[in-house]
């Protein structure tokens, strides 16, 4: 006897080769997208809002910046951005999101959680404020979000959500105590959330060293040339990299949760 799962429509489809490959599979699907006018952010913005998604993006205070954004999105996709303005420790803010998914019409369906502080103290300057304060930027602020908004999906009955880490979570690069434990500590609670939730997917997209955002005036001043030259990698990364990564996580039929997605072109395992 067949599993009460089993689906024999789907199982003679893949006999037969035919497959089914979503094409705009984001179409309409109202998704946060917080720190979507940085770096990286934008790139995701912009993949997201040609694949049709309705967008609703956060940033802490750069209010030049997202309407630069947004006026760029409304010439090239027709689709006026639901902005919101704040930092993300504040409760009000996180709300905002919300109140600014509402607006679209459609329950949230995704989350895209990019705020970091890249965190540099000097070593002898590293006391316990400057490890609180890359704490709650790093770790305690995005997981909040993550946690309010993915609250609401598994209501809901369905979403995915993707958060930032960055390749000095998962290898260990010196110098980057203050920045990378917290960022690690965020590769942990996501997958806690992935196990927890059943309908709502969390997952991790850890960039390395990308040309733009914040570490772009590292990349130009050379900090990473030698990976370059000893081919640990073909070149440096790009925001667009990571924005097909998320987008990855994104797409409503993905079957992936818990994972760590590493950006890096093979930068920790070629080093
Ligand atoms: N760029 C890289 O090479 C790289 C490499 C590894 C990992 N990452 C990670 O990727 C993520 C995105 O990095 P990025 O390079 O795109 O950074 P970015 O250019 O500095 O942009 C950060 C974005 O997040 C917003 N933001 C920052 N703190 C916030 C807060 N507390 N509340 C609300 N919004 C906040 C910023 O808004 P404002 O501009 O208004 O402040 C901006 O929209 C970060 O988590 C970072 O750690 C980046």
């Amino acid at each position: 006897m067949a599993s009460p799962y089993w689906d024999e429509e789907l199982a003679a489809r893949f006999r037969q080769f035919r497959y089914e490959f979503a094409g705009r599979a984001l179409d309409d699907r109202v998704i946060a997208v917080a720190g979507g006018t940085g770096g990286l952010g934008a790139a995701a913005v912009t993949l997201l809002a040609r694949d049709g998604a309705r967008l609703v993006v956060g940033y802490r205070a750069n209010r030049e910046r997202a309407q630069a954004l947004s006026r760029a999105i409304a010439a090239q996709f027709g689709q006026k951005l639901q902005l919101v303005e704040g930092d993300l420790a504040e409760a009000a803010v996180r709300r905002a999101y919300q109140s600014a998914a509402e607006q679209l019409g459609q329950p949230l369906y995704g989350a895209a959680i990019f705020p970091g502080d890249p965190a540099r103290v000097p070593w002898e300057s590293l006391d316990a404020s400057a490890m609180e304060a890359s704490l709650r930027a790093n770790y305690v602020a995005p997981i909040l979000l993550a946690k309010e908004l993915g609250s609401q999906m598994e209501q809901s009955g369905q979403g995915s959500i993707v958060l930032l880490a960055t390749m000095q979570a998962v290898a260990a690069f010196e110098s980057s105590l203050n920045y990378a434990a917290p960022k690690a500590a965020l590769v942990h609670a996501a997958r806690i959330l992935a196990r927890q939730w059943r309908r709502v997917r969390v997952n991790i997209v850890a960039p390395g060293a990308t040309m733009a955002g914040m570490a772009e005036a590292s990349v130009r001043a050379g900090k990473y040339d030698a990976y370059v030259a000893n081919h640990a990698v073909p070149r440096f990364g790009r925001p667009e990299d990571v924005a097909r990564a998320v987008r990855f996580f994104l797409e409503p039929d993905n079957y992936v949760t818990g994972q760590v997605l590493v950006v890096d072109g093979g930068l920790t395992l070629r080093r």
